[in-house]
């Protein structure tokens, strides 16, 4: 139970490292919960810090989603969870759903952070790539047509949970898709709001002063 307990505060923090927000801090001074979206994911940063650094979280982000995955399944892997073999799935989705937290409510971030989009899909892909890639097959013709960052993280996050059942996913995997795109479909309630007035900026454009 320790062991079970320390992987999920694990993951948490793992999702919870802001590397978004510390990138704003150390190359322009600026408090990415203050500007743009709020968020400190990869989508804010490329209107507030460019294209590099916004690789850069990107990156970091889908990273720290799959590390979280990666050290469940290595723990099995050395045997240390071996009496609970059978829970595999439903461990890997717990340790999930904790990244995924951790990421919009960082620890270091007096609980606010980005929209979980990168690091689900670093979770999606450590889970089953199969998934993880065909999600990011929907978002990337979302983006291709509507070159709106937000719009296609909506498609993505209700696309994943049908996906994983055409996949034929464990069911606790399928659970994860539906719950972690629910919390996505939760964090862009603002972007939501935007889209409806017509307002949402497409990729690199800035946020209307209003929001
Ligand atoms: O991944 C987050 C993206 O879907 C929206 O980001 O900054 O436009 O709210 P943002």
């Amino acid at each position: 139970i320790l062991i079970n307990g320390g992987l999920f505060v694990a993951a948490y923090l793992l999702g919870s490292i802001p590397i978004g927000y510390l990138l704003g801090r150390w190359l322009k001074g600026v408090d990415l919960r203050e500007v743009g979206s709020g968020s400190t994911g990869a989508t804010n940063v490329l209107r507030t810090l460019g294209k590099g650094p916004a690789a850069i979280v990107l990156l970091v982000d889908i990273g720290k989603g799959a590390a979280a995955i990666a050290l469940v399944k290595w723990m099995y892997s050395l045997g240390l969870l071996a009496s609970v073999a059978a829970w595999q799935p439903w461990m890997v989705t717990l340790a999930g759903l904790a990244a995924v937290i951790g990421h919009s409510k960082s620890i270091w971030l007096n609980f606010k952070g980005g929209k979980s989009v990168a690091a689900s899909l670093g979770i999606l892909l450590a889970m089953s790539w199969q998934v993880g890639l065909a999600t990011v097959g929907v978002f990337a013709a979302v983006l291709a047509v509507s070159r709106i960052v937000s719009l296609s993280s909506i498609a993505g996050a209700i696309a994943v949970s049908a996906l994983m059942v055409l996949l034929h996913q464990p069911l606790a995997y399928q659970l994860f898709g539906l719950v972690a795109g629910l919390f996505v479909l939760w964090r862009h309630r603002s972007n939501m709001q935007r889209l409806l007035a017509g307002t949402e900026p497409q990729l690199g454009q800035s946020v209307p002063q209003t929001t």
